[in-house]
């Protein structure tokens, strides 16, 4: 990494995400001068710690980022479509991890194992987007199959957790658990139903469709990364009562045959993808196991006898880190010792 230090603001700094990007920023030991820490003006002049120090929190407005080289966004779509514009004309980079930029043809959308060379393309708005959680965790595993014999479709249910939709959420499932275990009636204010001993076949919006916007995410976003608008995507996205890790179950059909033993081997050599596959000790990827780790897990690698070249595979990964946090770090370590 190059020695010289850069500035960076965090938006949505005290979030589920901006926390863990701070921890991530931390671990990594990301050549930070300036650290600058944005949130809501509920927020402002409480302190968060990073690498031992106490920040303080500012609150977010078009003036908070004069002279901030890099501006990591995790503090949903309104606020990245209004400040994102501010902070690039401010100078900045912005990496942002809400959908609002995401299918702009101008903007580059990026898993670093898979389409890391994408970042070259960020000075037309000056923002890069990180994908949706469960699309990053499951094109890994896609790229390394893409790349020996083009996929022609792809089925997907995902048992997403509720730390993906951020601090309340992961609260209420602890409450909504508390209350129920011990008798009493279980509020709810996040979903529109019961999460704790429950799963809702609903994460976000629906459309007229019928389809979610996290399903369109998951289709549109696939094929924006793998760069084949023809590829045939369709998910199911489905929200259980897990704190942390998404998983993913998910039917590949390939042009040609790829068979068990040649999946595990292309898994086994691409990047930050484990294979975690002995079903004869039962050992197979679980969200308890992703959780804190980068790492994409993958097992439960079968044929799919119900068609003519297919795989099914089980797909895990913690969604803060390597769906979000972590994958937002590794563009911003590309896009300094690369292109900046
Ligand atoms: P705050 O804590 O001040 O509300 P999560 O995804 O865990 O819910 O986190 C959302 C993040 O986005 C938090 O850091 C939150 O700050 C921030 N945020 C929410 N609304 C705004 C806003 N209007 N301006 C700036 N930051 C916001």
């Amino acid at each position: 990494m190059s020695e010289k230090q850069w500035n960076v603001a965090v938006v949505g700094a005290t979030g589920a995400v901006g926390k863990e990007m701070l921890e991530v920023l931390a671990e990594r030991d990301f050549p930070i001068g300036e650290l600058r820490l944005l949130a809501s003006a509920r927020s402002a002049g409480d302190f968060l710690e990073f690498k031992g120090e106490s920040v303080v929190v500012q609150e977010l407005t078009d003036d908070s980022f004069e002279g901030i080289d890099i501006a990591l966004f995790s503090a949903g779509g309104e606020r990245s479509k209004a400040y994102c514009p501010a902070a690039a004309a401010a100078g900045a980079v912005c990496i942002d991890n809400s959908s609002a930029w995401r299918m702009d043809p101008e903007v580059p959308l990026v898993v670093p194992e898979v389409n890391g060379d994408d970042i070259a393309r960020y000075a037309g708005k000056r923002i890069i987007a990180n994908p949706n959680c469960s699309t990053i965790q499951m094109v890994l595993p896609l790229k390394a199959l893409h790349d020996f014999s083009r996929i022609k479709r792809v089925v997907v249910s995902t048992y997403q957790s509720v730390s993906g939709s951020g601090q309340k959420a992961i609260d209420e499932l602890r409450i909504q658990s508390g209350e129920l275990l011990n008798g009493r009636p279980a509020d709810h204010k996040v979903y529109p139903h019961q999460i704790a001993f429950n799963c809702l076949p609903h994460i976000d919006s629906f459309l007229d469709s019928g389809y979610t916007k996290e399903e369109m995410k998951m289709i549109n976003e696939t094929r924006k990364i793998l760069g084949d608008r023809n590829l045939r995507v369709t998910a199911t996205t489905v929200r259980v009562p897990v704190f942390y890790g998404h998983s993913e179950s998910v039917n590949v059909e390939t042009e040609e045959k790829i068979t068990v033993e040649k999946a595990r081997e292309l898994f086994a050599a691409f990047p930050n993808l484990e294979v975690v596959d002995d079903v004869a000790h039962n050992c197979y990827p679980m969200p308890i196991d992703a959780a804190g780790h980068d790492m994409t897990y993958v097992g439960r690698i079968r044929e799919d006898d119900s068609a003519d070249n297919a795989l099914n595979l089980w797909v895990v990964a913690d969604n803060i880190r390597k769906g979000a946090a972590t994958n937002a770090v590794q563009i911003a370590e590309i896009l300094v010792e690369k292109h900046l």
